[in-house]
Formats: structure tokens, sequence, C-alpha cells
């Protein structure tokens, strides 16, 4: 049996790429570099994206095809390629990023996202330029905080690469999974999707030039962190906790967790928040309703700077709801106080460049 192209055409016309009904051959999946001789034959299939779920089932329905309609003799050899090009590998992740400053708390609901936000905010309006990327996969915030909860990203391509483009509000270029899950699909994430989604919005999305990339993370201790760490070289950790003694408690393991040797994130400092409550109408008055002075201590005993100390004001809760940051009204107390936070991480992420060695990524184990 003489081999020729066409055979191999029709063989391979036979075989369907899943999901569409069409075949490889009407898909244009097969390059024109089909080479044959006596009974050998090779040629390229092409697919979108060099990650395609269903690349080696193709390749083994192919072969199996030739075989099956061609000759059962021939030995065939078939080469992939992608028109997407790969994602980059570090440190050419983010190349344009400067500085990259994880939120971080151990226990939930302290304010870490209202931290976070005002702080790219205020960040944004000294001038620098701020990227955010809510991390939190099960309950992300940004949306709701930035006020775009209808935003939809798009995709452009540069360099061979489909890139999600982040939207901007604020001053601050935005990603978050909210914007592709929507807050009524209770989506279930099995294995290492959650973390799967999170690279993408980091390695496939075009950040561009950025002063500071704010990561708005988890409560805890989570997988979520451990992605963090080994995708991305994190300038250092801010720690956000009340003044309760069980949130202190909780900080002081967030801490332990990016000192631990394997991962050494340098802490850049503390923020207090919710450290006492101040009345719309008598802004000069504090009631310490969850304690005192403890972050000081926590602060002073872990050798990290207090960077500040945010009041409980019904102004950041309603602003946190309405989608309009305290940060953005710098005049306001509270804006005062985020803007002073701002200026305060400045100082010590600098300080942190020159005195400690750039981070390294922590490695995965197979
Ligand atoms: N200083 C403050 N004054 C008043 N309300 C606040 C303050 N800080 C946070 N809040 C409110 O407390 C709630 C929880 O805050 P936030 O979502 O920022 O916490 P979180 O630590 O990110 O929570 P989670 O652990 O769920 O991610 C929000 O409704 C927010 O508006
Ligand atoms: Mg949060």
């Amino acid at each position: 049996m003489t081999l020729y192209p066409q055979l191999i055409l029709d063989a391979l016309s036979t075989v369907r790429y899943p999901g569409t009904g069409k075949n490889i051959v009407e898909m244009k999946m097969v390059d024109d570099d089909i080479r044959i001789a006596g009974l050998s034959v090779s040629f390229t299939l092409i697919f979108d994206k060099p990650t395609d779920p269903f690349m080696r089932s193709v390749v083994k329905a192919a072969e199996a095809a030739i075989h099956a309609y061609a000759s059962k003799d021939a030995e065939v050899e078939i080469k992939t390629r992608s028109l997407q090009a790969p994602r980059p590998e570090l440190p050419d992740l983010l190349p344009g990023v400067k500085n990259i400053i994880a939120v971080s708390s151990g226990k939930g609901g302290v304010g870490k996202s209202t931290v976070a936000v005002n702080l790219a905010v205020a960040l944004a309006r000294m001038g620098m330029k701020v990227g955010l990327l809510d991390c939190d996969i099960f309950g992300p915030s940004a949306p709701k905080m930035f006020r775009m909860e209808d935003a939809q990203p798009y995709s452009e391509r540069i360099d061979g690469r489909d890139l999600i483009v982040p939207l901007e509000q604020y001053g601050v270029k935005v990603l978050s999974i909210g914007f592709f899950v929507r807050p009524d699909q209770g989506i279930m994430w099995r294995g290492g999707m959650a973390s799967n989604a999170l690279k993408q919005l980091i390695g496939d999305a075009n950040w561009g030039d950025l002063d500071y990339f704010i990561l708005d993370t988890p409560p805890g201790t989570s997988d979520i962190h451990l992605t963090l760490v080994q995708t991305i070289p994190i300038t250092g950790a801010v720690i956000v906790s009340t003044p309760q003694q069980v949130a202190l408690a909780d900080a002081r393991k967030g801490i332990d967790m990016y000192r631990n040797e394997k991962v050494n994130v340098p802490i850049l400092g503390l923020v207090e928040n919710m450290s006492w409550f101040t009345p719309a109408q008598h802004p000069d008055e504090r009631y310490y309703l969850f304690g005192h002075e403890g972050a000081r201590l926590l602060a002073e005993e872990m050798e990290i700077p207090l960077l500040a100390q945010i009041p409980l004001v019904q102004d950041i809760c309603e602003s946190g709801d309405k989608g309009l940051p305290a940060a953005t009204e710098p005049q306001s107390i509270t804006g005062q106080a985020f803007m002073h936070l701002a200026a305060r991480l400045v100082t010590e992420t600098d300080k942190r460049r020159v005195n400690l060695p750039p981070t390294q990524i922590v490695g995965v184990k197979n």
C-alpha cells in the first residue's frame, strides 16, 4: 500500500475535535507539512492554545485514524504547535511590576479588602501606577467595592497571546474572579481549579507597568496563599487586625506564615482596623470598643511597624457598600487615615528594598 498526502488527509478527516462536531481537517488543524517516506508519515497538528485540554486525545485519535484508514503498518509521528504563545516563566511573568504587596489577616472580616482597596486608591492619588488583584476566589469583594459589579473584562492579543485587560476604576487597574463568575453561580472549585484561575489572573492579564501591585487575600492561611508565594515574588506583606484579642492571635499566625523560613516574605507592617469607634456627629470622640493598645504591643513584640490605626466609622462601611472607597475623598477623616497609610507603606517598602534581598518564590515540590 502506497501512502500519499490525500490518503492521510482523508483518514484525518474522520477525527472530530470534541465539542465542535467538526473534523480536524475542516478546522484547519492539520499543518501543510505532511511528509511521507515509505511507511513513515509525519505532520503537525495546530492547536489554539498550548494548554488545549484535548491535545493528547486528538493526537491519539489522529494516529489511530491513519492506522485504520491509511495503513495499519504506518509509522506515525505527530508534532503539535499552538497559535498562542505559552505563558512566560518567572522572572518574566510580571516584568513591569516593581512592588507586590499582599494584604493579609489571620481572621476573616477584619477589613482586609477595605484596607487593600483604600490603600490602592490612596497610592494612585499619590501618583503611583497601581493594580489590585482580588485573590478571594470564594468571596470576591472588589467588584462591589469598586462599583463594578456588571463589568466584564475583555481580552486583547499581545505578542501572540490573548491577555485579559484589567478594568480601571479610581485610577487603579482591577481584576477579580468576581468579574468572571456571577455571584449567584455558587461555583464548586475542585482540585487545582481555584489556583489555576488565580494564576491566569496574574500571568494571562496585561498588568503593564505598575509601581504597586496590591493583592487582597482571603482570610487565614489557605491554598491561595500557597499559590501566590509559589507564583510571584511578594515584596512584602501588610497584616490587618482589629484590636480584639482573637484577631491579634490570628494576626500572629498570619505573620508566622510569611516569616516561615521556606516562604520568607518580609512583613512591612501591621494595620489596626476598627481601632476605636467615632460617631459621625462627634468626630473628636473615641470609644475603644474592642480593646486598646493590643496592636501596638503585638507590633512591638514582632518588631514590625504599626503602619496605621483606622477608626470604625459608619462612612467606611457605607462607602464600601456604595462602591466609593473612603480614599476617594482624601480630605475626610477616613480618607486621611488611608492617605497616611499609603505614605507609610511607600516608606517601609523603600526601606525593605534597601535592607533586604529580593523575595524568592517558593519552589514547587513534585
Ligand atoms: N474601619 C471600618 N469602619 C467601618 N466599617 C468597616 C471598617 N473596616 C471594614 N468595615 C466593614 O466591615 C466589613 C468587613 O470588611 P472587609 O470585607 O474589608 O473585611 P475582610 O477582612 O476583607 O473580610 P473577609 O475575611 O471576608 O475577606 C465590611 O462591611 C466593611 O465595610
Ligand atoms: Mg476580603
